[in-house]
């Protein structure tokens, strides 16, 4: 089943996703109904608070990156925690399901050290670079409460007030549907 993406401005955005226990209500449905979500949205990860869940859960498949220079990762992360980052600082212009028709460049360490539970809830402890890493740290924020516009410069937020309250008001034209914070 598609979900509605909650859209930019929605409380459930900024809560910080509880760990939760093999025995989570519909556990296997909700990452069911993220793939899907995220796939019709033509996205490359999406976290449980942008489907309404403020828990410690998100999908990730960057097949739909066109770079070939790494290779694609498809996964279920439940409980994590990121160890470590180190390496480079680099750039990437970075979008968000919850934050339509918003790019914008973000500077992140170029390889982490992360544990986490796949969706059998066995332990991992994996490191990842390059585009994989980058769209973990995404997602991994999503679930800290995090969004990628709080990386930006003060100026640049200011630039993108308007359309980051037009999002909030649901004035986004998206090709999916979007849950529009209530006043
Ligand atoms: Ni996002």
């Amino acid at each position: 089943m598609i979900l509605p993406i909650v859209a930019y401005g929605d409380t459930v955005l900024r809560k910080v996703g509880d760990n939760i226990s093999a025995d989570y209500e519909g556990l296997k449905d909700l990452v069911a109904n993220m793939w899907e979500t995220m796939y019709s949205a033509q996205g490359v990860g999406l976290a449980a608070p942008q489907v309404g869940k403020a828990i410690n859960l998100f999908v990730v498949d960057t097949s739909g990156f066109e770079d070939e220079d790494y290779p694609d990762l498809k996964r279920v992360f439940i409980n994590a925690e990121i160890i470590e980052e180190w390496g480079e600082e680099w750039a990437f212009e970075e979008g968000c399901l919850s934050i339509p028709h918003i790019r914008e460049d973000v500077y992140r360490w170029s390889d982490i050290a992360i544990k986490y539970q796949d969706e059998n809830f066995e332990w991992h402890e994996e490191e990842f670079d390059g585009i994989a890493a980058r769209v973990i740290q995404h997602e991994y924020d999503h679930i800290k409460g995090k969004l990628f516009v709080d990386y930006l410069s003060p100026l640049k937020k200011r630039l993108l007030k308007n359309k980051l309250v037009n999002i909030s008001k649901g004035g986004a034209n998206t090709k999916y549907r979007m849950r529009i914070p209530k006043k």
